[in-house]
């Protein structure tokens, strides 16, 4: 059972009024004060530069509460009663003199404070250094930002600098979506609560890890911010290698934060350099064209709204990664993640060797190696394949592979399952780093991934084309087939 804290905490967010506090933000505040996690007296302050006046807000708010929240979970009255918590100001995040009005607003200075900066992350400087200079925060405030944190090293170092000469390393919790997903923490406990797999988890006993992030949506709306990003920048330097540092790492010694970021460290130091020479056979990146989704016609990435038609931005990436260390020398881990591929779906697949002695027909020496599915989303649970005997006397030692089949929804039916945003402000509340990055992991990640982006520029190579609804370039199949594989296909 969860408890609620006892300790009020004032919570300042900036960007009140964007999207992603409208879409995410407040649907899981809405979400906390729900499960009775809210303590008495917490706060909320909206600060965003539009004109308004605190009643129009809450009124905007309830009606993004209604949209996004699912509608057997809404409660008009308690979202009413959620949003008297909530105050708006209306503030020049430039204008140092400006920031004074917000130590106005709380009551009490032995409150906790959190600030959340749902801003651009060129504004993230410029807000901790006003907040400084108006005595807005004290060693104990928690500051939550968000991703991109920069477009490459430099930039990230640049955007860390500012927020470090402000606050310490411990007060900063930069958020990583997919980190406070229930089904990314399962990885901690399948790993780690399950000996069965400890045994297992090495290059003596695992012959390859796929990692599939396949969403069927497009750009939505977002073009001017996907475009300077590409799906590198903005999927796979940070949830993807998220995902394979989980599965990566080697086990932290307790569940302190910095154990468990200690050692995905470790993953992405030893992460192997993708030289110009190994582009052709490590990394494919693509563009989607024109095509169906959800079996509806939808434009390709050059015809959507906004749209440069001269962009060389890839929609997808499919790259094969690998980790010089003593535990996964010699196992490969093809990641790939697109925009306008088939269906969303998230999943690793950890491919295990064959029993070093096989026995059986020989035509079905293709079905030898065990397969470990973990289904982050939808559809979230494990699935074990294993080798049975078909049964019935015809069959003869026929061999059948079945899943030991774990479906979160089926099995844990009356558990709710939190929306990742929930978990993320309730680890904040509770002063809790581990779902969230450090500094070093952030600059690893961006370290590797500059050094491939680096050789698509020198290489000078144009996208190459897949139809939307497809799973990318074909390529990406060539890339994995080359190596004698295939992309896991019960999709
Ligand atoms: C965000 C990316 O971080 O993650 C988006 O900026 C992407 O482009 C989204 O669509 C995917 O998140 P989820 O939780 O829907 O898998």
């Amino acid at each position: 059972m969860v408890n609620k804290i006892n300790t009020r905490c004032d919570l300042m967010l900036f960007g009140a009024l964007g999207d992603l506090a409208q879409r995410k933000l407040f649907p899981a505040l809405y979400q906390l004060e729900r499960a009775n996690l809210l303590a008495d007296g917490s706060r909320v302050l909206a600060i965003a530069r539009t004109e308004a006046d605190t009643e129009t807000v809450r009124q905007q708010l309830f009606d993004k509460l209604k949209q996004h929240v699912k509608p057997e979970e809404f409660d008009a009255e308690l979202a009413k009663s959620f949003l008297k918590r909530v105050d708006y100001q209306i503030l020049d995040f430039n204008e140092p003199d400006a920031f004074g009005v917000l130590n106005e607003w709380r009551d009490d200075a032995n409150n906790e404070l959190i600030v959340y900066m749902a801003t651009p992350p060129s504004m993230y400087g410029v807000i901790a250094r006003n907040l400084r200079s108006a005595s807005c925060c004290t060693e104990k405030t928690r500051v939550v930002v968000e991703k991109p944190i920069g477009h490459d090293l430099e930039s990230s170092k640049v955007i860390n600098d500012e927020l470090g000469e402000v606050y310490n390393e411990n007060q900063l919790f930069r958020i990583d979506h997919y980190l406070g997903k229930e089904t990314v923490q399962n990885l901690i406990a399948l790993r780690f609560a399950n000996n069965l797999f400890a045994s297992q988890w090495d290059q003596n006993h695992i012959s390859h890890v796929e990692i599939t992030v396949a969403e069927s949506v497009g750009i939505e709306g977002r073009w001017g911010y996907f475009d300077k990003a590409g799906q590198i920048r903005d999927m796979i330097q940070n949830h993807l290698l998220q995902l394979l540092c989980l599965i990566a790492m080697d086990p932290p010694s307790d569940l302190s934060a910095d154990s468990i970021r200690d050692e995905k460290v470790k993953v992405l130091k030893a992460l192997k350099q993708i030289t110009p020479d190994m582009m052709d056979s490590y990394v494919v990146r693509g563009q989607y064209t024109a095509g169906t989704s959800n079996g509806k016609p939808v434009p390709g990435y050059l015809e959507e709204e906004g749209a440069n038609k001269g962009s060389a931005t890839e929609t997808f990436v499919a790259l094969k990664a690998e980790i010089d260390n003593w535990r996964w020398s010699g196992v490969p881990f093809y990641i790939r993640t697109g925009k306008r591929l088939p269906e969303k779906l998230s999943q690793i697949i950890i491919h295990f060797k064959p029993a070093p002695h096989y026995i059986f027909d020989p035509d079905q020496k293709h079905l030898a190696n065990n397969k470990l599915i973990i289904r982050l989303q939808p559809d979230e649970g494990m699935a074990l394949k294993i080798l049975t005997k078909d049964q019935g006397l015809d069959k003869g030692m026929r061999l059948r592979q079945g899943p030991l089949e774990l479906t979160f929804s089926e099995t844990f039916a009356t558990d709710r399952i939190p929306d990742a945003y929930e978990r993320l402000l309730w680890e904040v509340m509770k002063g809790n780093q581990y779902l969230f990055v450090r500094r070093d992991e952030v600059e690893f990640a961006w370290r590797w991934v500059d050094q491939v982006i680096q050789n698509w520029k020198d290489s000078g190579e144009p996208p190459k084309r897949y139809a939307a609804g497809t799973w990318g370039p074909v390529a990406s199949i060539a890339m994995i087939t080359r190596d004698g594989r295939s992309w896991y296909e019960d999709v």
